[in-house]
């Protein structure tokens, strides 16, 4: 997918009112469309998100023989499912985009095909690193091959007999673990992996929802290879990573008062919500509930003043999403915020510790990346021209520090925030953001 040049003019000030709901979650949705093409049956999937990323793991699937009808206008996903082993050869190289999610995980399910495929990705998924998961599948007996660095393309061999194995992870990634777990579908015997801090656990919940066995002790996850698949529903919850632009938003601009609808609070997903009440934020979750196998609320939050913190590093994995716009909420805040643990951060879709440095320097505010983190003194946002370098929460961040800036935030290269936020700017103009895009 091509991301042309779209600039966001953000002028300065407003606030956050109102009732909003944002799209649906991007981790939930690329799963739904993995197991639900791989189970038994017809799977129905509500609330998917129609952002590019999820639209390639939709479009793979596809590419290999299974029938999806939809996405409608409101989300609704009908998937035919092939079982683990109906898949189809495909005649082209499955398009991963800017998708890290998609190339990963597929990457462990690829490895359990009787045919050989290529995974692709755009110029920022093609500089990321996938030795964090080719290493391990090799263990277990998958063929992969990458480029010298270990970047996309990747060349994934079929047919080859894959065997459980025992994995202790080096990082905390969701992504590495769901990868195995998915390659363990395939594999003889247990597959199990060990990891060094709690990540987030939709694979291990949405893999019990379509009555797979997995088994979680402490921060180890196992299953058995060899089993099924059944078709289930999905209702996919409001993605909490981009109700996050909008809990700073509120938390940062005076006289806001906003509700989030149906945003999902696994917890593993809401180390920003205990940053920011950390920080001073006033953030009340309204009527709990739990929809298909995970945790739900509606978030209130209004403007309150902020104060800097050392952040908790167990707290890091919970967040790793959501640091971008916290920087924004530090930058805000009364004091220093420090951050460390984080050295991830480096390789997501941009190296977003120096990305965000550089940004919020150019807006006049003391930032000093660190190898692992990132040390920001609150002081007064002023206006700037920054770039994204094409990350999509990069862009959404510095939209959001408009709220607090003097002058006008130009934000460049902001197409990508189609790949997890379509309707971005709509949204959150009629929230009070005063952007544009063209
Ligand atoms: C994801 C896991 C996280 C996150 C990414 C989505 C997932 O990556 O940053 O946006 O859906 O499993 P890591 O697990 O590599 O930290």
């Amino acid at each position: 997918m091509s991301h042309s040049a779209l600039r966001f003019t953000v002028q300065a000030g407003g606030s956050l009112t109102g009732r909003i709901r944002v799209p649906g979650d991007k981790s939930i949705s690329h799963r739904s469309i993995m197991l639900g093409s791989l189970a038994e049956g017809t799977t129905q999937v509500s609330g998917f998100l129609q952002g590019e990323d999820c639209l390639c793991t939709l479009q793979a699937f596809r590419n290999m023989g299974v029938h999806i009808e939809g996405p409608s206008a409101n989300g609704e996903v009908t998937i035919h499912g092939v079982g683990l082993h109906g898949l189809k050869k495909p005649t082209v190289d499955l398009d991963m985009g800017n998708s890290g999610t998609s190339m990963r995980l597929m990457s462990g399910l690829m490895s359990g095909q009787a045919f050989d495929v290529t995974m692709t990705g755009d110029s920022s998924l093609s500089k990321r690193p996938m030795k964090r998961v080719t290493v391990p599948l090799a263990q277990m007996g998958a063929k992969i091959v990458a480029t010298e660095a270990g970047t996309p393309p990747l060349h994934v061999q079929g047919g080859q007999k894959l065997k459980g194995i025992h994995y202790d992870m080096p990082m905390a990634s969701a992504q590495v673990k769901s990868s195995l777990l998915l390659a363990g579908l395939y594999a003889q015997g247990e597959t199990s992996v060990t990891e060094p801090a709690p990540t987030r656990d939709h694979t291990e919940r949405m893999l019990r929802g379509f009555g797979y066995e997995v088994i979680v002790e402490g921060n180890t996850i196992r299953l058995q290879g060899g089993g099924k698949l059944m078709a289930c529903t999905i209702d996919v919850p409001s993605d909490i990573s981009s109700s996050a632009f909008f809990l700073v938003g509120a938390s940062i601009a005076p006289g806001s008062d906003l509700i989030i609808e149906h945003v999902g609070i696994n917890p593993t997903r809401t180390g920003v919500i205990d940053i920011l009440r950390l920080m001073g934020a006033n953030l009340e979750l309204l009527n709990q509930r739990e929809v298909g196998g995970e945790p739900v609320a509606d978030i209130r939050v209004r403007y309150a003043p902020l104060k800097g913190i050392r952040i908790p590093e167990a707290l890091v994995p919970l967040a790793i999403d959501e640091f971008p716009v916290l920087f924004v909420a530090a930058a805000c805040a009364e004091g220093e915020t420090i951050l460390t643990g984080a050295e991830e951060l480096r390789v997501k879709e941009s190296d977003r510790i120096q990305v965000m440095a550089d940004g919020l320097i150019a807006c006049g505010i003391d930032a000093r990346p660190t190898p692992d983190g990132i040390i920001i003194q609150g002081g007064k946002i002023g206006g700037a021209t920054v770039t994204s370098h094409n990350d999509h929460r990069i862009a959404m961040s510095f939209s959001i520090a408009g709220l607090r800036a003097s002058e006008t935030i130009y934000i460049d290269d902001c197409a990508t925030v189609n790949t997890s936020f379509p309707g971005f700017v709509q949204l959150a103009s009629g929230a009070g953001l005063q952007i544009t895009a063209g």
